[in-house]
């Protein structure tokens, strides 16, 4: 969101050590803020991500009429309006970088009275939006997108949703999230199949709001007309942020974290079980359930890393969390293959490219492929990174720092502050040597 250039100056030497609260989960925040605004009375949710990306999607409530008090400290109170009450806002929704919103909010505003137009930054306007637009026009919505099928999207109200029976081409959240969200308005049931396990936020958070939903295997379904009911949401810390402490505390010649109240939903947990596969020393404490979902305090320890193949059905588990992975591989001993992760190619950059260059500017061998890469376990040097405007690169790189023999320059990192604002000043409190800068 920001057009500011940030440049981060990582040099070696550094570990990690301690205990770190990460940012908030951007999926959970997301989703607190929509059903929050669309349920009837008011939810209280502490531990909101107070990230350009979410907060984003509460801007563009609150454009829409609702009545949000906050951000303050992660506490956030919406005062809910119905699902019928939200109103046409003056302008565009500008939804920044956030893939999230767009998808999420395309299917919710589908069912409404009035027209939506839904724009992005460069990054987001390039990302495929079809795989929304397609099964919402099959239940009856009408969306204009450009000729590629990107944004802008201008989303027609008035229209009569109709139910349908999807399965999903591909594995996404974001899509099963955004066509339950349109089932709400729909006459009928609505169900998504999924073809592999995809992050259930959306689901636990209906239920959780009261809404019922059906869930079977890979299908959930939702049936229009129930109502939601506004509840208290406590967003644990973000496993996709945790994750580069994770790698960071792996490589680090006698690192030891300890990562409070993540969030360690079974669908979001694919990282540990690639990083333990690896040879990572990494162990659940404090097990317990927040706010409908699972919780826990996550110890690190370095030790060392070998390559594997990763197992097809961890990728979807994982999906946010490769580029740091990418580095964990780029430190271990041996040859790590990553397969079936085409859908690692549309998100906020290319992310099998732009992390295959910048691992191959660190003098690494790494082969992007079609679906995924083959990077062999080296020495890291000093080197140059172009983070492409893409927050998880940035901070990937960041973290290859710990074990590269020279300073990591990364430029274009103004976009962490879309999932992590306070990435900088936690990972120096933990050991970092690192400087950020403007231009
Ligand atoms: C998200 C789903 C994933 C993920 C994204 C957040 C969500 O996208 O990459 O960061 O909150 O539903 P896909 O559903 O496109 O895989």
């Amino acid at each position: 969101m920001s057009n500011e250039s940030i440049t981060y100056l990582v040099q070696p030497g550094g570990s990690l050590r301690g205990s770190v609260r990460v940012a908030g989960d951007k999926s959970i925040s997301h989703r607190a803020m929509m059903l929050g605004a669309l349920a009837e009375g008011i939810t209280e949710v502490t531990g909101f991500l107070e990230g350009a990306d979410s907060l984003a999607t509460l801007a563009a409530f609150r454009a829409m009429g609702v009545n949000i008090e906050g951000p303050n400290d992660g506490r956030v109170r919406i005062h809910g309006v119905g699902l019928r009450g939200l109103k046409q806002a003056h302008g565009d929704l500008d939804l920044g970088n956030s893939g999230t919103s767009m998808r999420l909010m395309s299917g919710l505003l589908a069912g409404q009275a009035f027209d939506s137009r839904l724009i992005g930054d460069n990054s987001l306007s390039r990302r495929p939006m079809q795989r929304v637009t397609d099964p919402l026009a099959k239940m009856g919505a009408r969306i204009d997108a450009s000729g590629s099928g990107t944004a802008p999207l201008r989303v027609h109200g008035g229209q009569k949703l109709r139910a349908i029976d999807y399965a999903m081409p591909m594995a996404s959240a974001q899509v099963k999230s955004c066509l339950l969200l349109a089932g709400l308005y729909a006459e009928g049931r609505t169900c998504v199949t999924e073809p592999a396990v995809t992050r259930d936020h959306t689901e636990r958070m209906l239920q959780a709001f009261g809404y019922p939903i059906e869930r079977q295997g890979g299908t959930v379904c939702v049936t229009g007309g129930a109502q939601l009911t506004a509840t208290r949401i406590d967003v644990p810390a973000d496993i996709s942020s945790a994750a580069f402490f994770m790698v960071g505390a792996s490589i680090a010649e006698d690192a030891e974290v300890v990562l409070t109240h993540v969030g360690v939903n079974p669908t979001r947990t694919g990282v540990i079980d690639i990083l333990k596969l690896m040879g990572a020393d990494i162990r659940l404490e404090n097990e317990r359930v927040a706010g409908g979902e699972p919780v826990a305090d996550i110890r690190v320890c370095a030790a060392p890393l070998h390559g594997i193949d990763i197992p097809l059905a961890l990728v979807p588990l994982a999906i946010d969390e490769f580029p740091a992975i990418f580095v964990a591989a780029a430190c271990a001993k041996g040859r790590t293959v990553l397969r079936g992760a085409d859908e690692l190619r549309v998100k906020e950059s290319d992310r099998i490219q732009v992390m295959a260059d910048g691992l191959k500017a660190l003098g690494i061998v790494a082969e992007p492929t079609r679906d995924g890469m083959i990077i062999e376990g080296g020495k890291l040097g000093r080197g140059l990174i172009d983070s492409h405007g893409d927050h998880r690169i940035a901070m990937a790189f960041t973290m290859a720092a710990l074990r590269a023999s020279g300073p990591i320059e990364i430029l274009d990192c103004a976009n962490v502050a879309t999932s992590f604002p306070d990435f900088v000043t936690l990972a120096e409190g933990a050991g970092l040597k690192m400087r950020a800068s403007e231009g």
